[in-house]
Formats: structure tokens, C-alpha cells, sequence
């Protein structure tokens, strides 16, 4: 896929030249202190998260007992079929008074039109020819939450842009994790939203829905959202490629005067860490072969599919679909502190 020239293939209007790939967007399910991925069982988890999907989502999910599919009744995602969960940390700016707010987040806009989310995010399926969907009970984790080392990112899949336009349709840029996208999260007073680029591994070991670390049971094939080249033989199995795209709308923020006085970046990870940081999860739960089929049909972006059973709901479907907190506690507004460690403390 030329993504780069995607702005042009719009413009002339010959969609034939891209890829058929899906382009959702996911409201917020909650934004809770939980991770049944990491962290099993418990409330109160060591950072923040913002979770879309399935409202099956708990902080207990053993895939041996919890199918997303069978036990959601409705999702935040735009595809009715897809009861799977996606989550990652959220974004928080610390004023030079030492309190704290959570960055808002929107959908994004580009050639391939305008997603409407109320908070989430986006998210990508990109085949590269044969691909074979999940399994239930797959589940994967990309990037490392305790990183503090630019340089241990995998920049090519995992990055920053900033965003100039208020206008989120104006395309800007390259190829996502390519160009002067940034590991780290960007300073620039002239960025209006910054866009964050989590992009998973697309190649599986075909044996293991899960591994202790959530990571090696797949394997990167390569830098981008090409949907990945040929895999390893370690990992021989081509996946489709899962993308995650938050455009954190930093505009309120762009003052210096309100910023640290010693200098440090004003952006952070709930984990009190910036870019580095930056991951996601991801739990599969899409229904029957649903996922499958829309591979296999070259269904795009995030319309209705009628070859692949796939039924597109409103915004105002998905974004009924929501959750109570599960680890109960102030996320928005000004904060005396960030949520993590014990229970949060109130500004
Ligand atoms: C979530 O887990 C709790 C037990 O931890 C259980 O009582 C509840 O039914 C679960 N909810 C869903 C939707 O699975
Ligand atoms: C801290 O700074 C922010 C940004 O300037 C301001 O909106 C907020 O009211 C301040 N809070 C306190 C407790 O001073
Ligand atoms: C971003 O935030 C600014 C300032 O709060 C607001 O005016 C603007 O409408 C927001 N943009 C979007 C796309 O929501």
C-alpha cells in the first residue's frame, strides 16, 4: 500500500489504488484502573487506562471462562460484530501549579473520511494478502509501559505527530511512524492535537493465543501500516495488522506560561512516563468467523459489509455503549495527583 499518497488517491477519487482495509472508530467503554490483561483480578491497577469495546470487559477475563463475543451486549466500536476490547494508558498534562488534567481525545479525519468517537480511538485492521484472523481467547500487548528509553522503541510502529490544523481532516504528513514522528511526545506550541501510532505485530508462532509476557507469541515483520512483510519462521502465521490511532486534542494546553518551570515535558503517560511508555492491548472477541470473512472480502474502512455479515452502527449506538468504573475515582478535571499507586487522591 502507497499510504503516502493516499491524500492523492482521494483527490482523484481512484480508490481502486489503496488497500481495503477496516477504519473504525471506538468510543469510550471507561476510563478505569484495570487490566485484566497485566493485571488480572485487580481493581485499582498501577496506572490508568481508557478501554472501548465489549462491555463484557472485567477485570478478571480468562480466556478459558470470559468470551468477549458471548458475553458483551454491545460494543463501542462501530461494528456491531466486534465485541473485542482495546485499551491504553491516557494522556495527562501537569500545569506548573503541579496539578493534573486528562488530555481529551477525538476521532480522526483524513482522505478516508472523518470518524466520530465520543473519547477512544481508532482502530485499524490492515490485511497484506492471505491473512488468518484471531482466535477467541487472543489476546497481545504492544509496547512497554515502564520504558523510559527512546531508543528501546520500535519507532517504526509505535510514535507521535504533531497534529498543526485545527482542522482534523487536513491530512498531515506521511506515513504513520515515519517522517519527524517522534517516539517521545511532542512540545511544539504549534501542535493542536498530537496523533499517537500504536501498530501490533502481525505475525503469530500459530500455536499460543497468549504468552506470559503477551508479546512473544508474535513478531514484527517489518516498520509501518503496510500490514507487515513476511513473517519469521518462528512466527509463520500472517495476521491482520491491528493499529491504534488517538488523536489527543492538546489545545488548551499550548501556554507556556502554565507549563513546568524546569523545563520537562507537560505531557505524560498515566504511568508518569512519556512516550517511551506508550502501549496498548488487545483482547479478540469479534464474533464467530466475522473477522475472518471481512478479511477475506476485502471489506474497507467502516461501512457496512453485507459479504462478510459486517453491520456498521451510528455514533449514537456505539456511543451508548458505556461502563461503570470498576475501580471508582475522580479521572477528569484538575487533580492533585495522578491516579496510581494507592487510591487516587483528589484536588
Ligand atoms: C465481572 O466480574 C465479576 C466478578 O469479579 C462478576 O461478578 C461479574 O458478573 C462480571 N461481569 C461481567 C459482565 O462479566
Ligand atoms: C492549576 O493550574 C491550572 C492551569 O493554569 C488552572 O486551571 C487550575 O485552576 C490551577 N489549580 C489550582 C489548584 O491552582
Ligand atoms: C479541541 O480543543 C479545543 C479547546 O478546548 C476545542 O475548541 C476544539 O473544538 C477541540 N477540537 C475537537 C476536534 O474536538
Amino acid at each position: 500500500m502507497q499510504w503516502a499518497s493516499l491524500a492523492a488517491v482521494a483527490l482523484l477519487a481512484q480508490n481502486a489504488a489503496a488497500q481495503n482495509m477496516l477504519r473504525f472508530a471506538c468510543s469510550q467503554l471507561v476510563v478505569d484502573r484495570v487490566d485484566p490483561l497485566v493485571n488480572p483480578g485487580m481493581r485499582y491497577t498501577p496506572h490508568l487506562h481508557q478501554i472501548v469495546g465489549g462491555n463484557s470487559f472485567n477485570i478478571t477475563m480468562d480466556p478459558a471462562n470470559h468470551d468477549p463475543a458471548a458475553l458483551s451486549t454491545c460494543t463501542s466500536c462501530n461494528f456491531k460484530e466486534d465485541l473485542s476490547n482495546y485499551w491504553t494508558a491516557v494522556m495527562f498534562f501537569k500545569a506548573r501549579n503541579g496539578t493534573y488534567k486528562r488530555v481529551p481525545q477525538v476521532g480522526n479525519g483524513g482522505p478516508q473520511g472523518q470518524l466520530v468517537n465520543k473519547g477512544g480511538l481508532d482502530v485499524y485492521y490492515i490485511p497484506s494478502g492471505k491473512v488468518t484472523a484471531f482466535k477467541p481467547g487472543f489476546r497481545m500487548l504492544a509496547g512497554n509501559a515502564a520504558n523510559t528509553d527512546p531508543k528501546k522503541v520500535s519507532s517504526g510502529n509505535i510514535c507521535h505527530r504533531c497534529w498543526t490544523s485545527t482542522n482534523d481532516n487536513t491530512f498531515v504528513g506521511g506515513a504513520p511512524c515515519s517522517g519527524s514522528d517522534s517516539v517521545d511526545i511532542p512540545t511544539s506550541t504549534s501542535c493542536k492535537m498530537i496523533r499517537q501510532t500504536i501498530i501490533f505485530p502481525a505475525c503469530w508462532d500459530g500455536k499460543n493465543l497468549d504468552s506470559p509476557d503477551h508479546q512473544s507469541h508474535v513478531a514484527y515483520s517489518g516498520s509501518g501500516a503496510t500490514g507487515g512483510g513476511s513473517c519469521p519462521s518462528t512466527h509463520p502465521v500472517k495476521l491482520p495488522q491491528v493499529m491504534y490511532e488517538l488523536m489527543w486534542n492538546v489545545s488548551s494546553f499550548m501556554d507556556k506560561s502554565i507549563w513546568p518551570t524546569d523545563g520537562s515535558n507537560p505531557f505524560m503517560y498515566s504511568m508518569n512516563i512519556g512516550g517511551p511508555a506508550a502501549h496498548g492491548d488487545y483482547v479478540f472477541g469479534w464474533q464467530g468467523d466475522s473477522l475472518q470473512k471481512a478479511m477475506d472480502n476485502n471489506c474497507n474502512l467502516n461501512k457496512d459489509c453485507p459479504a462478510a455479515g459486517l453491520h456498521a452502527q451510528t455514533a449514537d449506538q456505539y456511543n451508548a455503549c458505556t461502563k461503570a468504573q470498576q475501580a471508582p475515582e475522580q479521572v477528569d478535571g484538575w487533580l492533585a495527583a495522578l491516579p496510581m499507586g494507592g487510591e487516587s487522591v483528589r484536588a
